[in-house]
């Protein structure tokens, strides 16, 4: 028995590197542990990479390390730049590279392989190519609606949905010819499958609202995932394999789980509903509630002051305003005084999972200061004061009791319950669901209306001088 060091080195590598990625799958679940998840999947990257090198003997290593170079300081510098509030977009633009990258391979086998290739590969070419197209170009269409680029309301037109079956019969056929002669086809047929796959993308994405997008980004990501996960199969790359089944299941579960956490099935943000309205910063003015307390700073200080526990809520609102610093200074100088302070954190408040978690991470609150919604909902009864930082929809108690209201059944977070509410946000207008909110009518509520950053601030101050 011959003893080959190399391949065990490689695939000890690659062990490695999955051992890594699931771990830091693990630890990115804690906002505690997220960095650590983080670095460790992308020390497991670092390893993949070297190991993809080391066994690389086709290409000219200059070209590889250029696309290394390119790619990594593309992706360095817009992770550095990029505002928080412009996450969604930049992960659909990486995601849709992913799926690019998946069809780009693919193109390579049809091209360079010796046909007939084998069921194995023939099944899993057809599949990664039809597959990372339409997650590639339906991540671009995704990008562009959340950049404003182009409009983000839902395009639809008469018969959509039938063209849209149309052109994915034609992938279906043209898949199924290919498959048959394990790419012994003219090139033409491969070809046309391809740009049937990228124009099924972008017309998958058109009809849905740009507010819905986070939810779409989810799904496209697990549909990269599985792209990657089948071109595993085509190159023989058990990395492959795991690591994009990673991404697909972890996709698929976050796709989920939004979809539980904004109470609407998959099948609604696909094809209308909230996205019909607007949704998105399209929100109208809620005309109708007159009934509504706006209070001072000099107020809302006193109260929060002398309360004995306060509990922030904060909501897109806060992302916009950037105003996650002050909060934690006005927090500090509560805690100063012996009040206690916790965050109520909504799994969807925001515009993708985990945006408060981050943000409040980046103005380093403590974690264990922060409650998941079902933790926090006992404590609001006890609670003095319920401080909603540009929250909106998910303290709507309209999704409790209004059956006709369109959040109705989404879980919330319970402040009208708390001793006092005090709302943080500029003028009236409605959140991302575009529908009024009953919660600034009832009595233990006031208003402090201004961009929430200024408020804070201001609240700081007034608090010291109490
Ligand atoms: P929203 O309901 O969207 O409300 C945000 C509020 O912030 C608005 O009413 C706005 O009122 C206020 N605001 C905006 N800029 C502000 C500023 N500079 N200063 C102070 N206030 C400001 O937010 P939410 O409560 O976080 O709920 C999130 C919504 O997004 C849910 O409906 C959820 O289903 C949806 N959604 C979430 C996700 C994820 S994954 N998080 C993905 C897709 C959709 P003014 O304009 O009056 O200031």
């Amino acid at each position: 028995m011959t003893f080959d060091l190399q391949s065990l080195l490689l695939d000890a590598a690659e062990l490695a590197a999955i051992v890594l990625f699931i771990l830091g799958l693990r630890f990115l679940s804690s906002p505690a542990t997220a960095r650590l998840g983080n670095r460790l999947a992308a020390v497991g990257m670092l390893i993949a990479l070297v190991a993809v090198l080391y066994s690389t003997h086709a290409l000219g290593w200059w070209a590889i390390l250029a696309g290394i170079a390119i790619g990594a300081a593309i992706g360095f510098f817009s992770a550095l730049k990029v505002k928080m509030t412009a996450m969604p977009q930049m992960v659909a633009l990486f995601n849709g590279a992913g799926g690019g990258a998946a069809g780009l391979i693919s193109s390579v086998e049809f091209f360079v392989s010796v046909h007939p290739y084998g069921w194995t590969i023939s099944v899993s070419l057809v599949l990664s190519a039809i597959i990372g197209c339409l997650s590639a170009a339906g991540s671009i269409v995704a990008f562009l609606k959340l950049q404003e680029l182009m409009t983000g309301r839902p395009i639809t037109y008469k018969g959509q949905q039938v063209v849209n079956g149309i052109v994915a019969l034609g992938i279906v056929v043209l898949g199924v010819m290919l498959i048959a002669t394990q790419g012994v086809d003219p090139a033409w047929v491969f070809l046309a499958m391809l740009a049937a796959a990228l124009l099924l993308g972008v017309f998958f994405v058109l009809p849905i609202g740009g507010a819905d997008m986070p939810v779409v980004i989810s799904l496209l990501n697990s549909f990269t995932g599985v792209a990657v996960a089948i071109t595993g199969f085509e190159l023989n790359s058990n990395l492959l394999i795991i690591s994009g089944s990673l991404v697909g299941a972890s996709g698929t579960l976050l796709t989920i789980l939004m979809g539980k956490a904004m109470n609407r099935p998959l099948t609604n943000v696909l094809f209308g509903a909230f996205g019909s309205g607007g949704g998105m910063e399209t929100s109208t003015s809620s005309g109708g509630q007159q009934n509504v307390r706006a209070t001072s700073v000099e107020d809302v200080a006193v109260m929060l002051a002398y309360a004995q526990q306060v509990v922030v809520v904060p909501g897109y609102g806060m992302a916009v305003a950037q105003a996650q610093h002050s909060v934690r200074e006005l927090a500090d100088q509560l805690e100063k005084r012996g009040v206690a302070v916790k965050y109520a954190i909504h799994p969807v408040a925001g515009r993708m999972p985990g945006h408060m978690n981050v943000l409040l991470a980046e103005a380093n609150v403590p974690y264990n200061q922060l409650y998941d919604m079902d933790d926090i909902n006992p404590e609001f009864p006890r609670t003095d004061v319920a401080l909603v930082i540009g929250a909106n929809d998910v303290t709507n108690p309209a999704a409790r009791n209004v059956a006709s209201s369109p959040i109705y059944g989404m879980p919330i977070l319970d402040v009208d319950k708390a001793q006092n509410v005090v709302v943080l946000k500029r003028s009236m207008r409605s959140g991302f669901a575009g529908i009024e909110n009953p919660l600034y009518e009832l009595p233990n509520c006031s208003m402090l209306f201004g961009d929430a950053k200024a408020s804070v601030s201001a609240l700081t101050a007034a608090v010291k001088a109490v």
